[in-house]
């Protein structure tokens, strides 16, 4: 059958409310034209995240209530660590609330003015807790990944040679290597397995350990299976294995590819480090055995990791963000390609070529596509990433929109009106204005930023 159809059925639900074009243009401007500050019951099909928002299933909700709550040793505790181990092998697994917890532990320890740390493209929380230990964030990307209609398989690859200059250059302050998989900044694209085991090979030919930010790791896994020569015959926990075989630690979101509300982990090889990890998670998270979690929560999470490698709804998953990325395209607007894993990202400075990028073309068309269609998403581009630690502006690399896919939320028609959404707004896209920020704090201000439209 050609129809992929969603690989569940669904027994609870809950309602959208409907609102008007003049209600919404109200709502957005007592937002301040922030979509972070709309209200979400304002919201008809919230694009804004795929973190947190996915529907557990079943027989996650009842590992829910069979979750035990003691402070120390819980069951729980150790459902979890089983089934982190069972895809990921390191010595040291540490709870924390969710994924920048475990980046804000790390880099407290790896992190210090004059330090620099690699990756592909580090996500904005990474990149925050990174600068405000006084360290560099280095986005070495393969070019590839900077262009949206290179059709190339593995666009969120880190560039090897640059990675092999920088460490000629910078071994001595680079406290570790980091890859994150899929890469969000970059559109939700691949890293392949061979680009992995290369980086890992490099930091540790200089000595160095090699860290994955692994948020979308069963995504990641599946496009490995189905576009990397040679792997199509091996399972997904296969492939998870490989990815991680090399690594010395990983920074976790269980908000994404373990399919919870809340939670994540930082693991690590490293005796010395773990001890120092575990000391800061005592201050800031909790004990080791629940670091800032409920013992419910840990549970959730070792069942959400046995449902997210299957292969029926990693490709019923994928297949979502393909399906509108084929028929935006088909209509003319400028799209990312090939799909990513998790969101759909439209290349907004080229739809929208008459905003200049620090008039945030990108933060336009999320303001318009709530105010059409009720939609949510965020701007990835010179909002987020335009602002420099000592105050200046400069364009971000690229003005996208992503519409984040929530998983096992969204049926196929609210794919079909999304689109639709799109085809109303392709006639007046040129009516649509830049806007400026009009009050903004000093570090990760799209968040918490206001707006204006400009006239
Ligand atoms: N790394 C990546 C690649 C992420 O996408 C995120 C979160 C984090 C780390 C931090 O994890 O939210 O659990 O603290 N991304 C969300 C998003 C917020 O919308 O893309 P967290």
């Amino acid at each position: 059958m050609k129809t992929i159809i969603e690989p569940f059925r669904i027994k609870s639900v809950e309602p959208i409310r409907f609102t008007t074009r003049d209600e919404r243009e109200r709502l957005l401007r007592d937002a301040h034209w922030n979509t972070f500050a709309l209200h979400a019951d304002d919201v008809m099909i919230d694009l804004l995240t795929d973190s947190g928002t996915s529907a557990m299933s079943a027989a996650q909700w009842g590992t829910m209530m069979t979750g035990d709550e003691s402070y120390a040793g819980s069951p729980s505790f150790w459902r979890f660590d089983a089934a982190v181990r069972n895809l990921f092998d390191f010595v040291h697994i540490i709870p924390t609330h969710q994924g920048r917890a475990a980046e804000a532990i790390l880099f407290s320890i790896l992190g210090g003015t004059g330090r620099k740390v690699p990756s592909n493209t580090h996500f904005d929380t990474t990149r925050g807790n990174i600068e405000a230990t006084g360290a560099e964030a280095v986005d070495l990307l393969v070019p590839e990944g900077l262009d949206p209609n290179d059709l190339s398989p593995f666009k969120g690859n880190i560039d090897l040679a640059r990675l092999e200059r920088f460490m000629a250059d910078h071994a001595d302050d680079v406290p570790c290597v980091m890859i994150t998989v899929t890469n969000n900044a970059g559109g939700g694209q691949p890293a392949s397995l061979a680009n992995i085991h290369a980086a890992a090979d490099i930091a540790h030919a200089h000595g160095k350990p090699f860290i994955i930010d692994a948020c979308r790791f069963a995504e990641n896994a599946h496009f490995i299976k189905h576009r990397e020569p040679g792997q199509e015959d091996r399972s997904i926990p296969d492939i998870v294995r490989d990815m991680f075989s090399k690594a010395d630690g990983m920074t976790m979101s269980a908000k994404k590819d373990a399919l919870v509300n809340i939670g994540g982990w930082l693991a690590l090889n490293d005796d010395d480090l773990a001890m120092k990890a575990r000391n800061r998670l005592i201050m800031t998270e909790g004990f080791p055995t629940y670091g800032g979690l409920a013992g419910r929560d840990l549970d959730a999470i070792a069942q959400g990791l046995a449902e997210v490698v299957d292969e029926d709804y990693l490709r019923y998953r994928v297949r979502t963000n393909e399906y509108i990325v084929e028929r935006l395209d088909a209509m003319g607007v400028p799209v990312i390609k090939p799909a990513g894993g998790h969101a759909v990202f439209v290349d907004a400075r080229t739809w929208l070529a008459h905003v200049p990028p620090l008039q945030y073309p990108g933060h336009s068309l999320a303001c318009a596509l709530y105010e059409a269609g009720g939609i949510r998403t965020t701007e990835i581009g010179t909002v987020m990433f335009g602002r420099r630690p000592d105050g200046s502006e400069q364009p971000a690399a690229m003005d996208l929109v992503r519409l984040a896919m929530p998983r096992r939320v969204y049926t196929q028609s609210h794919a079909d009106y999304v689109v639709e959404v799109f085809d109303e707004l392709r006639g007046a896209v040129t009516d649509l204005t830049g806007y400026e920020i009009t009050e903004e704090p000093p570090a990760m201000r799209h968040f918490t930023a206001k707006f204006r439209p400009l006239p």
